[in-house]
């Protein structure tokens, strides 16, 4: 799909474009946005609200060929809702359907004209950016691993974006952003699909490796002796299990000033997670491929940032490996002292992630970061607490971590991918007491994500950090089942605000 943008004005009018198809809004109470009224010469527009034949209500669409009133081969009316200003709900649904219909549609191009400032709380930027998204996300597949290929979907493969002159190079600049946000989703999601038997630890290194080449990021993988010599024993001994080989990925995007400290991101990297010893039910077990969609989400805002030349120093941090049952796996019982030092108590082999995510938490010391967001697929508990509407997020609570929160929660919902904020507290630690080690692994079922949250944040004393769960928002069961390239949107948008944020210092 391409896109562009496109400028009309008095001397340029919409109705005179040509195009395969001009999509303009409606509202359910027949007052028509400027696309529309423009389009509306011969009236058609206003006998389809009064006539019924379209709602006006979000999403709702009705299709017109040859209309009288425009040069276009066809007009897409689609419903925001009752008037201006448009709610951000109403304009997705409104993009969303457009973005199914033109993809089933006879035409190869199409102008999308709604009132893109017309959005309560949103600009011009933001609508763009949320129609890009809806596009790519309607035409996305996952079919690498099917000997017969889906046909490529035919309909709409140009999409102009119809903006007034004032608003044309922050429409230029938003296609851009929602491409390359688009491109990042994408590699999340196909890293989460694939099976574990193909993207294992070393898929994501090469990965991480390709992605330097291409864009310019720096790529080092360290290997199991590196982990030793780190003392990354956590870590190793989540690994103790399995065949393939553990791998510690560090990507550096510099695109800030020299002098400013980086964002880290840690993504946990469990490529399959079995249980260990304390093996997993079978049932629903091939889900477990998706243990390592934090990894996945960072290789793809690594992806998206760099494409968009993002001026901000970010580092990502990726422990991955799988987590299997052996003679020579971890038991239950076992105790591993992690490279911060501290002793753990591995009660359940099956809380792993936390354990390979403390020595990466440890090792991002070295880098003095300006704050830290570890993302996780780490708790069924988390699924149960939020369902899969909200990330978790969790961090300490004092004034530079609610800003923390406050940052990441604010991109949430602006990128349409929203967290919501959980607690960490002393009486919870007090759950992870161990008789024989510092601390144990778990802390029994009450609060399980919190509890795993506050296991983190042991390992977190020195800089300012957050923890997203995203093992709720990650991916789809059931008949959609499939990576969702959440939280991809999140960290992307909150890395967008950074970067702003350090260019007005
Ligand atoms: N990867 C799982 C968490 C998970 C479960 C993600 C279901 C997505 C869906 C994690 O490693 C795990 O197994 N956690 C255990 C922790 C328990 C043993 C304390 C869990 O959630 O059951
Ligand atoms: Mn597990
Ligand atoms: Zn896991």
């Amino acid at each position: 799909m391409d896109f562009s943008t496109k400028t009309f004005d008095s001397k340029n009018a919409i109705a005179q474009a040509k195009a395969g198809c001009i999509a303009v809004g409606v509202f359910e109470n027949g007052k028509l946005p400027q696309a529309a009224q423009a389009l509306d010469r011969k009236g058609e527009v206003t006998a389809a609200l009064k006539s019924g034949d379209i709602s006006g209500k979000p999403g709702t669409t009705l299709l017109m060929r040859d209309p009288d009133g425009a040069v276009a081969e066809r007009i897409l009316l689609v419903g925001l809702g009752k008037e201006e200003p448009i709610s951000d709900k109403n304009y997705s649904s409104a993009a969303q359907s457009i973005a199914r219909i033109f993809s089933s549609l006879g035409a190869g191009d199409a102008i999308v004209a709604l009132p893109f400032d017309g959005i309560a709380n949103r600009d011009v930027a933001w609508a763009i950016r949320n129609s890009v998204l809806a596009a790519r996300d309607n035409l996305y597949r996952f079919d690498d691993m099917k000997s017969t290929k889906e046909p490529a979907p035919g309909g709409v493969r140009k999409v102009a974006f119809a903006v007034s002159a004032a608003d044309a190079n922050a429409a230029k600049a938003a296609v851009g952003e929602g491409v390359a946000l688009a491109n990042g989703m994408d590699l999340t999601k196909n890293l989460g699909n694939l099976p574990p038997n193909i993207c294992n630890p070393t898929y994501l290194a090469n990965t991480a490796k390709k992605l330097g080449k291409e864009y310019g990021i720096g790529v080092e993988v360290l290997d199991r002796k590196q982990l030793q010599a780190l003392k990354m024993g956590s870590f190793l001994s989540v690994t103790n299990g399995s065949d393939e080989p553990p791998k510690f990925i560090v990507m550096k995007h510099m695109g800030g000033k020299a002098k400013d400290a980086p964002t880290v991101l840690v993504g946990k990297g469990i490529t399959f997670d079995s249980g260990g010893i304390s093996l997993k039910p079978g049932s629903g077990m091939d889900e477990m491929k998706y243990d390592m969609c934090g990894a996945a989400s960072v290789l793809g805002t690594f992806r998206a940032i760099a494409e968009m030349k993002l001026k901000l120093n970010v580092i990502g941090v990726i422990p991955t490996c799988e987590n299997m049952p052996s003679g020579r796996a971890t038991r239950p019982g076992d105790i591993v002292t992690s490279m911060s030092g501290q002793t753990i108590e591995v009660l359940n082999t099956d809380a792993e992630g936390r354990l390979i995510l403390c020595d990466a938490l440890t090792y991002v010391e070295r880098f003095k970061p300006a704050a830290v967001v570890d993302v996780a697929t780490l708790t069924g508990a988390c699924i149960t607490a939020l369902g899969h509407h909200n990330s978790g997020l969790f961090t300490r609570h004092d004034d530079a971590h609610d800003a923390l929160a406050e940052q990441l929660l604010s991109a949430g919902k602006t990128a349409n991918d929203t967290a919501w904020r959980m607690p960490i507290e002393d009486s919870y630690q007090e759950q992870l007491k161990s008789n024989f080690a510092d601390v144990a692994n778990i802390g029994g079922p009450p609060a399980g994500s919190i509890t795993a949250a506050c296991f983190l944040e042991r390992f977190t004393k020195k800089y300012t950090w957050a923890h997203l769960d995203i093992a709720g928002t990650a991916w789809k069961s059931g008949a959609a089942k499939g990576a969702t390239g959440r939280p991809v949107p999140l960290l992307t948008t909150f890395l967008i605000n950074r970067a702003q944020a350090a260019s007005a210092k």
